[in-house]
């Protein structure tokens, strides 16, 4: 190896030459072939001091000491409680050059993994969402208590469960921080204390907003330490009516809307957000986002991307890869709501859509309903354990669209037992779509594009849609 290796505590200069998934500047010692060593909030293109924190065989760790060049890429946070907070770890970039960044993760993750070469023509630029701020149409906060009582919220500090308290989060949609301050004035009013995770005890675990951006409704929702604690929450009859008078109030927001306040008991002892119990408190359970002209019904559990903007552009990206010519039968594999389904239906023969959540299948077949559309069904079940008596209705095309940890293997075989002729594969983790394209290229499937999306600005996560030919 380059370069000898340092000790620990030992400071070192270091130029950086790439970030990793994890938004951490990678510099090599020696340079190139040298031991990588990983820094936190270091850029590409700088120059930086850098104590060493730990010494593995192959890489080290280390915290930045000082920067000596600063990248042009650099620029200041706008949030006072970054890099306390664990939730964004990217603000600190120019979000066209953290664009180029995750661009860079997918082509890599497919290069490694999947052995797309760098001169494969399929990749399409990143569709680029521009500043990160107001970008989110959801929050769900921890929530604590304030030093002089009542309750305060943030998200948790990085890779930690203590809560960094923010006053605001800039990338939230502005309907959204209003909203947490009222609801928490309401509950703290009504003596809720804040759940513990030491003791498990306490009521109020956490408060949770969503925000139809297009429609402009807005759903409230809470989730308690126990079924108990409902008796203690305010007056749910004039909930409605105060948040919408508060609103009314707030420039900018007065056409906005709080259709409903739902609690969610959970009584686990788990991370899991939320219990299997809603109650809703006043108005309705759910609120209404409208995307490409296709309205939603979003409960306060159901998945439903949270950047509005940016989802429009996914589904027409993944819809138009699809290349459907109106009589196709299509499978939407991990449906949702019946997002992409609903998307898609008006340019196909038929749609079954396959979902694991019952909350979601039940917004799903409303959602159909309320956009008049006949031509699509959905089955409540695991995916990997209905597709085979499924795929009998000989799909020509399949959407999927699984969580982070990708597509179960034996899915992947039911599926190539009868091939859809295109599979469009929306993904928020590069390396298992990359695992996942690999073994459908094994089946003979060839990839045709891949596109990733920036959902997520501010962060070094990434959204990608890809598709895929079967070859035979
Ligand atoms: C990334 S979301 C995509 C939802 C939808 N396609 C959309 O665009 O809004 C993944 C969905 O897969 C569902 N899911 C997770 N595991 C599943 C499984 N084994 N079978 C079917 N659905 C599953 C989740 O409940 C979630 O709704």
């Amino acid at each position: 190896m380059v370069g000898s290796v340092p000790k620990v505590g030992e400071t070192i200069e270091l130029g950086i030459v790439g970030m990793d998934r994890e938004a951490r500047g990678v510099g090599r010692i020696g340079g190139d072939g040298g031991m990588a060593v990983f820094v936190p909030w270091a850029l590409p293109g700088e120059r930086v001091a850098v104590k060493v924190e730990a010494v593995r065989p192959r890489f080290c760790l280390g915290s930045m000491a000082s920067i000596l060049r600063r990248s042009p890429d650099r620029v200041e946070p706008a949030c006072p409680v970054y890099g306390r907070c664990g939730g964004c770890d990217a603000l600190h970039m120019r979000s066209e050059a953290l664009d180029d960044a995750k661009e860079g993760f997918v082509r890599e993750a497919l290069r490694r993994i999947a052995g797309v070469g760098s001169d494969w023509r399929g990749f399409g630029p990143i569709i680029r969402c521009g500043s990160a701020e107001g970008s989110r149409n959801k929050t769900v906060y921890p929530v604590c208590g304030a030093a002089g009582g009542g309750l305060v919220k943030g998200y948790y500090g990085r890779s930690s469960h203590s809560v960094a308290v923010n006053a605001g989060c800039p990338i939230l949609h502005g309907a959204i921080e209003p909203l947490c301050r009222f609801m928490l004035a309401r509950l703290s009013e009504a003596g809720l204390t804040p759940y513990d995770e030491a003791t498990g005890k306490g009521a109020l675990r956490k408060i949770v907003v969503r925000v139809g951006v297009n429609t402009r409704e807005a759903l409230v929702g809470i989730v308690l330490n126990g079924a108990g604690h409902l008796r203690r929450l305010p007056d749910g009859g004039r909930l409605l009516s105060r948040a919408n008078g508060f609103l009314a109030g707030h420039s900018g927001l007065s056409d906005h809307e709080v259709v409903g306040f739902v609690a969610n008991v959970n009584e686990g002892d788990t991370n899991v957000i939320f219990g299997d119990k809603d109650v809703v408190l006043d108005g309705r359970g759910y609120y209404i986002e409208s995307l490409n002209g296709v309205r939603y019904k979003v409960s306060l559990r159901s998945f439903f991307q949270v950047n509005s903007a940016q989802a429009e552009r996914l589904y027409q990206e993944a819809v138009g890869m699809a290349e459907l010519g109106g009589w196709e039968s299509v499978a939407d594999i991990c449906c949702g709501v019946g997002a992409v389904a609903l998307q898609s239906a008006r340019f196909a023969g038929k749609v079954v859509g396959v979902e694991v959540s019952s909350a979601a299948v039940a917004d799903a077949k409303e959602n159909a309903a309320m956009n008049g559309v006949g031509n699509v069904r959905f089955v409540r079940a695991k995916a990997e354990e209905a597709y085979a008596g499924l795929s009998g209705e000989g799909f020509d095309v399949a959407f999927i669209d699984p969580p982070r940890k990708g597509l179960d293997a034996g899915l992947i075989g039911s599926i190539c037992e009868r091939p859809p002729k295109r599979i469009v594969y929306i993904s928020c983790d590069p390396a298992t779509l990359a695992r996942d394209v690999a073994a459908f290229r094994g089946f003979g499937y060839a990839l045709r594009h891949v596109r990733p999306v920036d959902m997520f600005p501010g962060t070094t996560h990434v959204e990608t849609v890809a598709s895929l030919y079967y070859l035979g």
